[in-house]
């Protein structure tokens, strides 16, 4: 197969987006965590590892994983801008395809071979870590179809676990465009006054009085991105499914319904560059095949 060729000329990008705590608590758990560092040699969950899994099978397009854009496999790009986090000490590719990690070792990429049996990215990131010679105490879960994925919003999930020693998961979100207010493919969430998830749903939330999406909300998107403290992540893949989740078909559900918290960081998008433009606009006709 020659789907994979890899170049190493890096696409001009400009930094469009900042992140940042939605949180009037911040302050505080800044501050705690500010003491756990000062207190101790080392900063709470400190180690950090980026994992990107990726199979060849996707149940809607085979190969997606190696799909050129604008003359790079779509993983080569994930990688690419994960490895621009500051706050990842490591980024690895898991994968159960040899084609996909052979693509992935020609760029550059440590890869970790993970089973067939793995049903979805959390497990594959969970067995992955096992596998990985170094303890973490942060896992990202960074999806391999996000070659748009900016570095700040990893940093930023990152960063929310790290000043909020009683959440186990970390999530982001932005601003959802009022047209995509009910379409049941875009998730909604709602947080806290400190930044913690009070829920994530398909349907509008919160729910306008009139049935319509209200202009002036400021409604909130899901964005494809998740950290978890890594000893959760084995329970995380253990939880049994929960009935909001099965309900809403929503696996970050699940970590709610049983009570655990997570914080989540919103970024905003300021301007995208021509190249970012032109990227985006790729990436669509992709998904939309
Ligand atoms: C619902 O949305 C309208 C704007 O469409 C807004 O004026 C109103 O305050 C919102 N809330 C309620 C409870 O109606
Ligand atoms: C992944 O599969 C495990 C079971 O193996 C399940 O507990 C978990 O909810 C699934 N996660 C996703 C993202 O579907």
């Amino acid at each position: 197969m020659a789907m994979c060729s890899s170049s190493s000329s890096s696409s001009s990008s400009q930094k469009t987006w900042i992140v940042h705590g939605i949180v009037a608590g911040t302050a505080i758990a800044a501050a705690i965590g500010a003491r756990a560092y000062l207190g101790r040699s080392r900063k709470f969950r400190s180690r950090v590892v980026g994992i990107i899994p990726a199979r060849y099978a996707s149940s809607r397009f085979e190969g997606k994983p190696l799909v050129q854009i604008l003359g790079k496999p779509m993983i080569q790009r994930t990688w690419e801008r994960s490895k621009l986090a500051a706050t990842l000490d490591h980024v690895v590719v898991a994968t159960d395809d040899e084609r996909i990690a052979d693509c992935c070792r020609g760029f550059g990429a440590d890869v970790i071979m993970t089973s067939e049996s793995c049903r979805n990215g959390t497990e594959r990131c969970n067995e992955a870590l096992e596998k990985l010679e170094k303890k973490y105490d942060v896992v990202v879960n960074i999806q391999g179809d996000e070659p748009l994925i900016e570095p700040e919003i990893i940093d930023g999930v990152v960063k929310a676990l790290q000043v909020a020693p009683d959440a186990v998961f970390s999530t982001a979100v932005t601003s959802l465009k009022p047209e995509d207010g009910l379409d049941p493919n875009r998730v909604k969430c709602v947080v806290d006054n400190r930044g913690y998830a009070i829920y994530f749903s398909r349907g509008l939330i919160p729910y306008n009085k009139s049935g319509k999406v209200n202009p002036d909300f400021p409604y909130m998107l899901h964005l494809g991105i998740q950290s978890f403290d890594s000893k959760f992540l084995k329970v995380y893949s253990e939880l049994q499914p929960t009935p909001l989740q099965l309900e809403e078909d929503l696996e970050q559900l699940k970590v709610l319904e049983n009570g655990y918290k997570m914080k989540v960081t919103q970024a905003f998008l300021l301007k995208a560059s021509k190249g970012r433009k032109e990227l985006s606009l790729r990436l669509e006709n992709i998904r939309e095949k």
